[in-house]
């Protein structure tokens, strides 16, 4: 079977990797990958977003799955081209990708529906959001409704950054047309807690559950990055949590989208928060997360492809998934700098006999050597029976692993640990 994956992240890779374990794969190809990933697939650099290329080469190739990762093709209709051609993916389609690109979407959805979220109000008129806000309590929470690399939500402790932000986003496009539209939402406070699942439209099946640390800096600090590490399970997922997210979420979610004539077929991400009213959705994604896959797909047991597959064809409900009771680590080395400006191109060195899994976003080959090319640039992920062994493990890998100028955060799991204890 020839297979096929379009994106070039950590996440990316750690989907290759599992697919690779399945026998029947004789061809595995990545669409654009990256110099890790080349160690694990034939990468071909035709970029994610590039329809046009991605049809024609899996046409030429005669490609018999597809497996699209990313957000912007979801949201460009990467999978309902693909499907026109013949050719079976795993992914929602342009109708069901909206769940992520509009976040008016998402939010009226649950609304209408009655799924647990924070109130808020959309506007696509600048004077109307302004002047909502003046009444509206603080901090509050301003976020743009398209796709804005995961930096178009802004939690604004004041009246005047609230403005700002509105600003940015509806005079200044600061996030180009994403930012057409506003939503402005009430500031929740709790846990994070981040749930990826399987579903065919009809069956949902949660992946074990993960916690993702999305500030730059310890303790919480500094700039949203796509995030610096992550922890699965979460402890804050209780078995009590889980049947109320199931309940009050999961299910009315894609049973919600399918009503809309809008069936969701995919791996579909909550995003939630556990307030003290319950859990409620912060987000939803299209898509597995990054890095929550780094630590989820280690823990499956259930080969990858043989879910997909069920997904695509809808017999998810015959297709037992199983997850390891073992905990996974997952620590992000960066460029320093990063989420702003860092330097390319340093040489990177991974003892041959590494005690971890490596997961590659952000580095290409150089004359036969590994160098970094992005602000993420390493995922190294280490399961154990506990979480302390795991995130042991996982930090003895990264003081082995060498970059110039390479960051990382020392705390990750640390808030997981306390909330265990408390
Ligand atoms: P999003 O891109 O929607 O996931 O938002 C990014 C981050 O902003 C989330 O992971 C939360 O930490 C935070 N956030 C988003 N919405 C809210 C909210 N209503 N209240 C508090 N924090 C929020
Ligand atoms: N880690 C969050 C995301 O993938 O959006």
């Amino acid at each position: 079977m020839k297979v096929m994956v379009i994106g070039g992240g950590g996440r990316e890779h750690a989907i290759v990797k599992k697919l690779k374990e399945n026998e029947t794969v004789t061809e595995l190809y990545c669409l654009p990958g990256n110099g890790g990933i080349a160690g694990d697939a034939t990468c071909v650099p035709i970029g994610a977003t590039d329809l046009e290329g991605i049809l024609s080469f899996a046409k030429e190739r005669q490609i018999d799955y597809a497996v699209v990762t990313p957000d912007d093709p979801l949201a460009l209709g990467a999978v309902d081209r693909l499907e026109a051609a013949g050719i079976p993916c795993f992914g929602p389609n342009q109708k069901a990708a909206i769940i992520e690109s509009s976040k008016v979407f998402a939010k009226d959805l649950m609304k209408r529906y009655g799924i647990p979220t924070a109130r808020y109000e959309s506007f696509d008129d600048m004077e109307k959001a302004l002047a909502y806000l003046q009444s509206a309590p603080m901090p509050t929470v301003v976020k743009a409704d398209g796709l804005a690399l995961g930096k178009g939500v802004i939690i604004a402790e004041t009246l005047p950054e609230a403005e700002a932000a509105v600003r940015s986003m509806m005079a200044d496009h600061r996030f180009g047309k994403s930012g057409d539209r506003v939503v402005i939402e009430e500031f929740l406070e709790g846990p994070e807690i981040s749930v990826l699942s399987f579903t065919d439209g009809r069956t949902l099946v949660p992946m074990v559950s993960s916690m993702d640390h999305k500030r730059a800096g310890e303790g919480d600090t500094g700039l949203n990055t796509g995030g610096m590490g992550t922890i699965a399970p979460n402890p804050c997922y209780t078995p009590a949590v889980a049947r109320r997210c199931m309940e009050e979420i999961f299910l009315p979610t894609i049973r919600a989208m399918s009503a809309e004539g809008r069936p969701f077929k995919g791996c579909l991400y909550f995003g939630l928060m556990l307030t003290k009213d319950g859990p409620k959705v912060i987000e939803y994604n299209c898509r597995f997360g990054d890095p929550e896959t780094q630590v989820v797909l280690p823990l499956l047991k259930t080969d990858l492809l043989t879910v997909m597959r069920a997904v695509t064809d809808e017999r998810l409900a015959d297709c037992p998934v199983e997850f390891s009771t073992d905990a996974a680590a997952c620590v992000i080395m960066a460029s320093k700098g990063y989420p702003g400006s860092y330097e390319k191109g340093c040489p990177i060195t991974i003892p041959a006999d590494l005690d971890a899994e490596l997961f590659v976003a952000g580095a290409k080959e150089q004359n036969g050597h590994l160098v970094t090319s992005g602000g993420r640039v390493l995922g190294v992920t280490a399961t154990a029976a506990t979480l302390p062994e795991a995130l042991e493990r996982a930090y003895a890998a990264v003081k082995q692993i060498h970059f110039d100028n390479a960051y990382y955060r020392r705390d990750i799991g640390k808030r997981a640990l306390a909330a265990k204890e408390g």
